[in-house]
């Protein structure tokens, strides 16, 4: 955990955070975008039939929009061993400077899944992203509802996002939606 206990959320950590928190504020990532191409297979999907989830991946000029929550001190440890849990299909804790919707900068822990993990699938066409989306789903539930809350939790904040955009559209689309 950072110092100032600041935790960025970009996924599924942006519309249901279910840890405790002091705070929480729109915040963007600069230099990082946010990309489908984490394999998920216990929560959006399952072992053989993985759903996908996003991750991040470095991209200089580039924004990712999400929200940081602040943790007090007492309950620390415990929020982290929660999160480490929840998210260890895959991911790994980075430290990385954010900026708040106040203009602050602080560090912040950010879960990230990359290449080198097992569940790691990589770029593929939307559309064939938008297909396993809409096949897959695992114990937290269908994968499309993963997309679609986590575009609509964006909307809501006024956050552009084309690549999660497209995705959701094309979800809706498959989905009957
Ligand atoms: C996050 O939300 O920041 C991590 C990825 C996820 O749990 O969806």
């Amino acid at each position: 955990m950072s110092q100032s206990g600041w935790i960025f959320g970009y996924g599924s950590l942006v519309w249901r955070p279910a840890f405790e928190h002091s705070q929480r504020r729109a915040a963007v990532l600069r230099g990082w975008a946010r990309r489908f191409w984490q394999g998920s297979t216990d929560h959006r999907g399952v072992p053989g039939a993985p759903g996908r989830v996003v991750t991040l991946i470095e991209a200089p000029g580039e924004i990712c929009h999400g929200v940081a929550y602040q943790v007090t001190p007492t309950v620390r440890d415990a929020v982290l061993s929660e999160l480490d849990h929840r998210e260890r299909g895959g991911y790994e804790r980075l430290r990385l400077r954010v900026r708040l919707d106040d203009g602050a900068t602080p560090e912040a822990l950010v879960y990230v899944a990359t290449e080198q993990n097992p569940n790691y699938l990589g770029p593929a066409p939307l559309d064939a992203i938008a297909a396993q989306v809409v096949a897959a789903r695992g114990p937290s539930g269908p994968n499309p509802e993963y997309v679609l809350r986590l575009a609509e939790a964006l909307r809501e904040q006024g956050a552009d996002d084309p690549h999660v955009f497209a995705l959701a559209r094309r979800v809706q689309r498959l989905a009957g939606g």
